[in-house]
């Protein structure tokens, strides 16, 4: 999207114009008489999410509620609406009026115009359609703020940057597995060693198998692809040296078939949700060179798919780990948190992490615990949590804390080997602390915190400046963690 800044608006474009319940000072002359009659009628009242087209105008009145009222999610939701509410109008060039109360929001305005103008079916659609959803898209906006505001403009554009970093990641999350699989996320890895001068180490099945990777090993058996190790290593110029670094692990499954254990009909056909932790963090370490951090953060994503077939792994079977520790797999859909259980111990030993956050779709009982509104956040310190939620609500990525009791723990205890990673006493109850149970064997002393994203990553009732499918839950959010370190 292009983006530009004015004192007045060019009378071209479709215009944006919030309204503030109960205040008409927001509201241009132009448009008084009509929000009046509105009024009066009661067909548009400024309440927060109404939309009222006004077509002579070609002006959007976006009501925004109250202005004490106002909230990072009520303006996001507001906006997204609006950019929803203009698709049929053909809104290539649109102006959006920015009022003094909502300076202060300029970024998540910024973020919600540009996640609500994504399209999860752009990249394959073709003729008529394909065209049709050109005409959808918004592609020059204009912002309308009074005087010349640079810390406005930079705010701006910083959440263009994010969005647009989000939509990229929603890509990654929605392509299915023909498209996305692991020669996809080698390049895009490549791409982004580029563009951030992160130093890039792609470990292949050969140094999996020479660093003892079994677990990692073990649920690649049934894919004709190679599983890989990704590690991003970013480095900044004024990061200090003997600093431990920030390590994120993200699960990247690029299909979950359940292997074995198979998942059923109604339960199988989304499953390439099952990277959205691994490429929320490749999305986080391409933007981090735009954000002028002064920390050594690192991304470790381990790749496979977990298929069936003559070669793939059966439950039952037992795994030796990078750490050490063995796993019976007794359960072959409990995929996620063997492939972190490797990738999570290689990361504490090669980089002692100041701390560790991994993001994963682990486990269906977070999403009946927590739903799609928030992710399930585990660990082992209340500092790093709280850091973690702070973010989240500041950001409209909403977390919120589940306990790991030790009965669980003892509950991921194998019979055979030292671990099983699915418990087998037929339980059903607890599932996602029983999966941060298990992780959190591999993580050691090292400060830990995971975000089970299963509900929020992937969504079937969006808000309103999503869309059904990837949401990029996590990218936002982590992004202001970073900065907020800073503080
Ligand atoms: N990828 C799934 C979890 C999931 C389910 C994510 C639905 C998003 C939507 C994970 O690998 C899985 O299958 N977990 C099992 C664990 C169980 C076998 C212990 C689950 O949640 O049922
Ligand atoms: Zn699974
Ligand atoms: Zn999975």
């Amino acid at each position: 999207m292009k983006l530009s800044f004015t004192n007045k608006p060019s009378k071209t474009k479709l215009l944006i114009q919030p309204v503030f319940e109960k205040n008409t000072e927001s509201i241009p002359r132009a448009l008084k008489a009509l929000f009046t009659e509105l009024l009066a009628s009661k067909e548009f009242e400024a309440k927060e999410g109404q939309a009222f087209f006004a077509w002579q105008e070609k002006t959007l009145l976006l009501g925004m509620g109250t202005v004490k009222k106002i909230t990072v999610s009520s303006v996001m939701e507001s906006f997204g609406s609006a950019v929803k509410a203009l698709h049929r109008h053909h809104p290539s060039k649109v102006a959006v009026v920015l009022p003094e109360s909502l300076h202060s929001f300029v970024q998540a305005i910024a973020e919600a115009i540009t996640l609500a103008n994504y399209q999860a079916d752009a990249p394959y659609k073709t003729g008529k359609a394909r065209n049709k959803l050109q005409t959808q898209r918004i592609k020059e906006l204009e912002i309308i703020v009074k005087g010349k505001r640079s810390d406005i403009e930079s705010a701006a554009k910083k959440g263009f940057k994010i969005g647009d970093m989000v939509n990229e990641v929603r890509d990654w999350v929605n392509a299915p597995p023909n498209i996305a699989n692991v020669g996809f996320f080698e390049k895009k890895a490549e791409e982004i060693a580029k563009v951030s001068g992160a130093k890039l180490t792609i470990l292949r099945k050969k140094e999996l198998e020479k660093l003892g990777m079994g677990a990692l090993l073990g649920v690649n058996k049934g894919s004709p692809d190679e599983a890989r190790l990704v590690v991003l290593d970013f480095k900044p110029t004024g990061a200090p040296e003997n600093e431990k670094p920030i390590v994120f692990v993200g699960k990247g499954i690029l299909f979950d078939s359940g292997g074995y254990n198979l998942k059923p009909s109604g339960h199988i056909e989304d499953m390439q949700l099952d990277k959205a932790g691994a490429a929320v963090i490749l999305g986080l370490m391409k933007l981090l060179p735009r954000l002028g951090l002064k920390h050594r953060i690192i991304a470790v994503a381990p790749f496979t798919e977990n298929l069936i077939g003559p070669t793939a792994q059966k439950p039952s079977e037992i795994v030796k780990t990078y750490s050490g520790k063995t796993v019976e797999v007794t359960n072959t859909d409990a995929e996620g948190r063997l492939v972190l259980a490797d990738a999570i111990a290689y990361a504490v030993d090669q980089f002692k992490p100041e701390f560790l956050i991994d993001l994963a779709t682990l486990t269906g009982a977070c999403i009946v615990a927590l739903g799609h509104r928030y992710a399930g956040l585990l660990g082992n310190d209340e500092n790093l949590q709280k850091a973690l939620r702070e973010a989240g609500d500041s950001v409209d990525e909403l977390l919120w804390p589940l306990p790991i009791h030790k009965d669980y723990a003892e509950k991921m205890k194998g019979q055979y080997a030292d671990l099983t990673n699915s418990s087998t006493d037929g339980d059903r109850g607890a599932g996602a602390l029983k999966g941060a149970a298990f992780i959190r064997e591999f993580v050691g002393k090292t400060k830990w915190a995971h975000l089970d994203i299963a509900g929020p990553a992937f969504v079937g009732e969006p808000k309103k400046y999503e869309a059904k499918g990837a949401t990029g839950f996590g990218v936002r959010l982590l992004v202001r963690f970073l900065e907020n370190l800073h503080k």
